[in-house]
């Protein structure tokens, strides 16, 4: 297993949530941290937090990977550090519920951009360092949403299957470098992500892991070179169900779970 000790993470969409949780954990596992998202009086809050509570050093750098040339800023703000990133966490990402055909077409390609644009631009951009050095990695945010089409938030679940498709290929590229990448692909985890995708809690709850088991699970895999994480049995076990199952069936249940649950409008 690779440690963190002494080693730098650029986490993404780390003012909340599952961010912010990867990121206290990275910490007290001794690595430094630069923390991004757009929210800089949240990023400020959490970098005192850990600053008081471990020896790392947490660098705040305020970004909208949401809009064009994002990503590229970010990245350039956080070569002007001239801090090596041994770890780039891509996290940030948010989901809409809604029929596709009345959804706001900025929001759906901001949610691209976001989703899928940055995690390719911010890697493109670090991992030639990390393979020079022989180390490190990236660890992708997916989702459950990956492994099958939903009808009703059609393109979350299809930005999430470009970062697992993405996240399995990239992993199989660089085996045998020292270099690992790994998809976390978490169920529900209640963070700000229901309010952001205007879905209410629903059945889900009863496979929900909170967003610090989820960060632990997430580390563990990622240290030990497992490609795709699953955090939570009952998450593993409706996944291994939508790859078995015809495509078909899948999205007629979806479906009509989404409009049963009130989320297709
Ligand atoms: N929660 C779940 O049920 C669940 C399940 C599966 C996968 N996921 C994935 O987990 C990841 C983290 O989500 P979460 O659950 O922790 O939700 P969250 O609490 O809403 O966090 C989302 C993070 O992304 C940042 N962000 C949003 N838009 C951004 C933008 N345009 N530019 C830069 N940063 C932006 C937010 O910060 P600012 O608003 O400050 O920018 C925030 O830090 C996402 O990729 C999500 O798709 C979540």
């Amino acid at each position: 297993m690779e440690g963190f000790f002494g080693t730098r993470a650029l986490v993404t969409g780390a003012s909340s949530g599952i961010g912010a949780e990867l990121s206290r954990k990275l910490a007290a596992r001794g690595a430094d941290l630069v923390i991004t998202a757009r929210s800089k009086d949240k990023l400020d809050r959490l970098a005192a937090e850990i600053t008081e509570q471990s020896r790392v050093t947490v660098r705040v750098v305020v970004a909208d990977l949401g809009r064009p040339g994002g990503a590229e800023s970010l990245s350039a703000d956080v070569d002007a550090l001239g801090l090596p990133i041994d770890h780039l966490v891509n996290n940030a990402g948010f989901g809409d519920a809604g029929v596709f055909a009345k959804a706001d077409a900025g929001k759906l390609a901001e949610m691209v951009r976001l989703n899928c644009e940055a995690v390719v631009v911010l890697s493109r951009h670090f991992l030639p360092a990390m393979l020079e050095r022989r180390r490190g990695g990236v660890l992708n945010v997916a989702s459950t949403a990956a492994f099958q089409p939903m009808p009703f938030m059609s393109v979350y679940a299809a930005t999430k299957a470009f970062v697992l498709s993405f996240s399995a290929a990239l992993a199989k590229e660089v085996e045998g470098t020292g270099v690992r990448v790994t998809a976390l692909c978490p169920g529900p985890v209640p963070t700000g992500f229901q309010e952001a995708a205007r879905i209410e809690p629903g059945v889900e709850r009863i496979a929900a892991l909170s967003a610090a088991e989820t960060a632990e699970r997430a580390l563990f895999a990622y240290a030990t070179g497992e490609t795709v994480c699953v955090p939570g049995a009952v998450n593993r076990v409706q996944t291994v169900l939508s790859k078995l199952a015809p495509r078909g069936l899948v999205t007629s249940f979806l479906s009509a779970a989404m409009k049963r649950s009130g989320r297709a409008k």
